[in-house]
């Protein structure tokens, strides 16, 4: 019945999964890096967008279809935090766009609990692009001294824990 919204929650999905993957991906390597701060944004970031996931995947069963679950992209191996932070506010502007586009979509096709899902996603990515910028603008501020006392945080918590036995 609403075929067009199924294929558009599809996307959505794939395009969440890859999102995961990819700040999953930048977590394991910030939190090798000992950048605490940024190894907790990504993965608080990919755990919302599994939230996202979800949404669309129960929409899409409401509406008879089935979820297909393929990331939209294979992981980019960028250890660069700058390069992860430019990729991550980069797909977040995307999907805020598309959604956008897809949320007009729905409304056309006169369904709007569909249409109401991407627009609630929207405000989520902009929050997200929102993150992912204003942590490039630290970086871009403060430079190196940013990554540093992210990996002295961590060597001043590890001293203040006692030691195990
Ligand atoms: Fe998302
Ligand atoms: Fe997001």
């Amino acid at each position: 019945m609403h075929e067009k919204s199924i294929e558009l929650l599809n996307k959505a999905v794939a395009d969440e999964l890859y999102a995961i993957h990819q700040y999953m991906y930048f977590h394991f390597h910030c939190d090798d890096q000992g950048y605490d701060l940024l190894a907790g944004l990504f993965i608080k970031t990919a755990i919302e967008e599994m939230g996202h996931v979800e949404k669309c995947a129960e929409r899409i069963l409401f509406l008879k279809g089935d979820v297909e679950m393929k990331p939209a992209s294979e992981v980019k191996k960028i250890h660069d935090v700058k390069e992860m932070l430019k990729l991550a506010a980069k797909m977040e502007f995307e999907s805020a766009k598309d959604y956008n586009v897809w949320a007009n979509e729905c409304s056309k096709n006169a369904d709007s609990a569909t249409k109401q899902i991407f627009e609630s996603l929207v405000t989520d990515e902009e929050r997200h692009f929102d993150q992912y910028d204003t942590e490039t603008e630290n970086l871009e501020k403060f430079g190196q001294n940013y990554l540093a006392l992210q990996s002295i945080e961590r060597s001043k918590g590890r001293q203040a824990r006692p030691q195990a036995e």
